[in-house]
């Protein structure tokens, strides 16, 4: 309840404070910050996936910039050898402003990906940009492009749906819970009915030859994917865990320890409020440590 009022004045929170917290979330302003958390992680045994922070782009200026910069991350991982693929928000390439615009420019990051030897996921925003993204997935697949994927919430109710109509293409998919806020019409909102949807969907994809990331830090939720890895007999070529930078660090070692194929979400970049602020507010911890804060700002 108190988590949740805090959540509600996050807004209200100074930006300098909600900045301390926000740091572990994020690799740093620059993409040298990425490189050197990846590197870290590969030296862990993990890998990365590097976002530029951006997204809800609303000028086509601002959008081909950011393509310009995902286009260096690209450069990066040739260049320094990462084990990283490049995670992408639709709207950050203008996905919002112009199907055409915002379609031209993921496809020629996706070519230069795939030129490059990078896999590319388009990241799922909130419900107005669903069906775009997946249109978007899967015109790049039948334009020729099998290094992208992309990513399916498990609160939202036409998943199911939306995972049965790419089981042609056996995809690479990366499933989460879902982190906008949505309405109740087209999302799920009890914590157990997401939960039990994740499962489902898990097994769906699994059933049809799919490629999961199952990207969660809900141990019932990691333990079940431990348990359908081992009942399956699956290799690592078939799956992999994907977790945020920041989050449950001790779990993804040990997952690591265990020898699954385990991928960080490293985002960087100076647009980092937006993002993180989402991560606060995921954070169960996170209103005491504000509260704490502001009182010791005002003594
Ligand atoms: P849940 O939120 O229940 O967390 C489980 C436990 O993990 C918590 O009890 C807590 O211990 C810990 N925890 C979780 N978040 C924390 C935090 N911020 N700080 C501290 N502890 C925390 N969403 C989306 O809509 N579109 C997308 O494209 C993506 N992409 C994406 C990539 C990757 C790699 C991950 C792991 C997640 C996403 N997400 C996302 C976010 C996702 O939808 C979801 O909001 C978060 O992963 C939190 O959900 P969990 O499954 O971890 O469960």
């Amino acid at each position: 309840m108190f988590n949740k009022m805090i959540v509600a004045a996050m807004p209200l929170v100074p930006k300098p404070i909600v900045k301390v917290f926000a740091k572990k979330y994020i690799a740093g302003n620059t993409l040298d910050d990425a490189v050197r958390v990846t590197q870290d992680l590969m030296a862990q045994g993990g890998m990365s996936t590097v976002d530029v922070l951006g997204e809800f782009v609303e000028d086509k200026e601002r959008a081909i910039h950011e393509k310009e910069e995902s286009g260096f991350v690209l450069d990066a991982v040739a260049k320094y050898h990462l084990k990283t693929s490049l995670s992408v928000k639709p709207t950050s390439l203008g996905l919002g402003i112009d199907w055409d615009f915002g379609y031209g420019n993921i496809s020629e990051l996706a070519e230069k990906a795939k030129d490059l030897g990078v896999f590319m996921r388009l990241d799922m925003e909130n419900s107005p940009y669903t069906s775009n993204t997946i249109k978007a997935y899967k015109k790049l697949r039948d334009d020729g492009f099998d290094n992208v994927g992309t990513v399916f919430q498990a609160y939202m109710k036409r998943t199911e749906d939306d995972i049965k109509s790419l089981i042609d293409y056996k995809p690479n998919l990366r499933l989460c819970k879902g982190i906008y806020v949505e309405d109740a019409s087209i999302a799920f909102k009890d914590k157990e009915k997401i939960r039990d949807n994740y499962k489902m969907l898990l097994e769906l994809m699994l059933d049809n030859g799919m490629y999961p990331g199952i990207a969660t830090h809900d141990e019932l939720l990691l333990q079940f994917g431990e348990e359908q890895i081992k009942k399956r007999g699956l290799k690592n070529e078939q799956y992999e865990f994907q977790m945020l930078l920041g989050v449950r660090e001790a779990r993804r070692s040990q997952l690591l320890k265990k020898g699954y194929p385990l991928r960080v979400y490293v985002p960087f970049g100076e647009d980092w409020y937006g993002y993180s602020t989402r991560r606060l507010k995921e954070n169960p911890q996170m209103a005491g440590h504000i509260v704490k804060s502001i009182l010791r700002l005002n003594k």
